[in-house]
């Protein structure tokens, strides 16, 4: 024991400052994790902000982007040096977020590291992003990541073991130790994929596949090993139904991120006369998923609200669901189906760590994001390939297309266009100055032009009444139209802008319009009130989904 003490160093150096983790953890450029001490400070503020960590067992694991090896070690030497006894990491440092939940669900874990910036682009000049999870398997809430933040301001230095104390070969699968530490280095994908069959019927979807086809992109990014194991091996898919399987650090140099936008090569083989019946993405961490039928994209707001309406088709849903939670600019598509099965729904702020509380008090079976969001009660954080499971489950239950599972839903309860601009890399004082500038004019909006409601919004989370003021600024209108505005958590350049235009028709009115097509007048109307292109100097939005 005395040796392994001696070997663990204090390094002294001053707080860096700019360490507030954001909407899903802490989000820098790779150049800015891999200055010296960068990292490392960050990590022992995570480790004296969640306390108590003597003797505990944690996961690890990462999106195998550019730094994730680096980092890796990094933080198994510091584990060591805090008194870990523990961590569970999966081989070449990779899981998925969606399985680092599962692993510290199952294994009944303290906690868990996942490093990833989600589906911001990779590579040396790319993001890089470390966030802590919790015992539930879920995203620290904002108290633990507000009192982690409250310490890298303050800090001294950092404990790590000498480097002398030996390396863990990342790519060995097996017990190691480094120091006192036990590092156990686990398949990523096995228990995953185990939690996916007991969710779903793999061999309705097995014959599924076998007459309409499947494809799945995964982006150069995690979730390529998951969908080797999941749709080749256990769903008998033919070789070429997973594209861009193999993960790189870079991310082959695209954006990981599932959206029409950026899943190009996805959607251009969904457009095509021999498309399969679904396609689908999911992003660099395997969190974010973007459901694809021939000719036609499903808005993520669509997804959630017709897998609340037919999860009972689905065996791990097959009792009905408790309720569905929404982040407040998700449209409200899935408030009208919790309406009409008659259970809960619930509006919470951007970010998955809000669905948290409810998932645990059983609350809520199913949330879901506009930002391609979407998962169950089976984790904590949303989970890519299980939303693409589920819709493959339930063309194989129902035996129909996504085009025509959609034109039913909307037949049934009315249609909420929907469509987000995003103004990218805005200067930030700028972007500040349109958001102030808005909210500043609440009260005179309210009433005016067919708003009925006009606030910024805030949210009082029903299980421990902790509040979250300035969620974003919505206008909602008399007629079912709706505005949200708000700046993203999660870039790491200038801000981002982000509006949410969203409008409902009756399921009796014109349900087979071009989204951007449907909401034009909203969309001027928005720049009229708002006027993020007359302030801005941008002609058009960057990414529009
Ligand atoms: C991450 C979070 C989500 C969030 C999304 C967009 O994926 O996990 O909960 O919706 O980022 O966040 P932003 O703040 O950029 O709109
Ligand atoms: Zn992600």
């Amino acid at each position: 024991m005395a040796a392994d003490v001696l070997q663990v160093s204090h390094i002294d150096c001053p707080p860096f400052m700019d360490q507030r983790p954001g909407t899903s953890g802490l989000r820098k450029k790779v150049t800015r994790f891999a200055e010296p001490h960068y990292l490392a400070m960050f990590v022992q503020a995570i480790f004296d902000g969640v306390g108590d960590l003597k003797g505990s067992t944690i996961a690890l694991g990462g999106d195998g982007r550019y730094f994730n090896r680096e980092a890796s070690a990094i933080i198994l030497r510091m584990a060591a040096a805090h008194g870990i006894a523990k961590v569970v990491v999966g081989k070449g440092g990779i899981l998925s977020t969606p399985a680092v939940s599962n692993i510290i669900r199952q294994r009944q874990l303290k906690g868990g590291i996942v490093l990833s910036a989600s589906h911001n682009p990779g590579g040396p000049d790319g993001d890089f992003g470390i966030k802590y999870n919790v015992a539930n398997g879920g995203p620290a809430p904002e108290s633990v990541t507000e009192a982690i933040f409250a310490l890298s301001q303050r800090l001294s230095g950092y404990d790590i073991l000498d480097a002398q104390a030996g390396t863990i070969d990342l790519d060995k699968i097996g017990t190691q130790r480094l120091g006192a530490l036990t590092v156990e280095v686990i398949d990523p994908v096995a228990d995953y994929a185990a939690l996916m069959e007991k969710l779903f019927d793999f061999a309705r979807m097995r014959s599924w596949i076998k007459q309409n086809g499947v494809l799945f992109d995964a982006m150069h990014a995690v979730t390529g090993p998951y969908a080797e194991e999941i749709f080749i091996k256990r769903l008998g898919a033919p070789a070429g139904s997973i594209m861009n399987f193999v993960p790189k650090p870079d991310f082959g140099n695209h954006h990981p991120d599932p959206n029409p936008a950026h899943a190009e090569a996805l959607m251009a083989a969904m457009w095509a006369s021999d498309a399969p019946a679904l396609g689908a993405a999911s992003d660099g961490d395997g969190d974010r998923n973007m459901i694809v039928g021939p000719k036609l994209a499903v808005t993520p707001s669509d997804s959630l609200a017709v897998l609340a309406a037919n999860a009972k088709l689905i065996p791990g849903y097959a009792k009905g669901i408790s309720g569905v939670a929404r982040s407040m600019p998700t449209s409200r598509a899935a408030d009208v189906v919790a309406a009409e099965l008659g259970i809960e729904s619930f509006e919470t702020p951007t970010g998955w760590k809000f669905f948290g509380n409810l998932l645990d008090a059983g609350r809520v079976t199913l949330c879901g994001e506009e930002s391609y969001g979407t998962g169950s009660d089976h984790v904590r954080e949303k989970d890519g390939l299980w939303a693409v499971l589920f819709w493959l489950d339930l063309l194989a239950a129902t035996g129909e297309t996504v085009p025509a599972i959609l034109d039913a839903h909307w037949r049934r309860f009315g249609r909420h266009y929907y469509s987000r601009h995003d103004y990218e890399a805005v200067d930030s004082a700028k972007a500040n100055d349109i958001m102030n500038g808005l909210r500043q004019r609440l009260q005179d909006l309210k009433g005016r032009g067919g708003i009925e409601l006009a606030d910024d919004f805030r949210y009082q989370d029903p299980i421990d009444n902790s509040i979250s003021e300035k969620q974003g600024v919505r206008l909602v209108f008399g007629n079912g139209g709706r505005l949200v505005l708000r700046l993203s958590g999660t870039g790491t350049e200038g801000a981002t802008l982000r509006l949410y235009i969203e409008r409902f028709e009756p399921r009796t009115g014109n349900l087979q319009l071009d989204a951007q097509v449907a909401l034009a007048d909203l969309i001027a109307q928005a720049e009229d009130i708002i006027g993020i292109k007359r302030l801005s100097g941008r002609a058009q939005p960057d990414v529009v989904t």
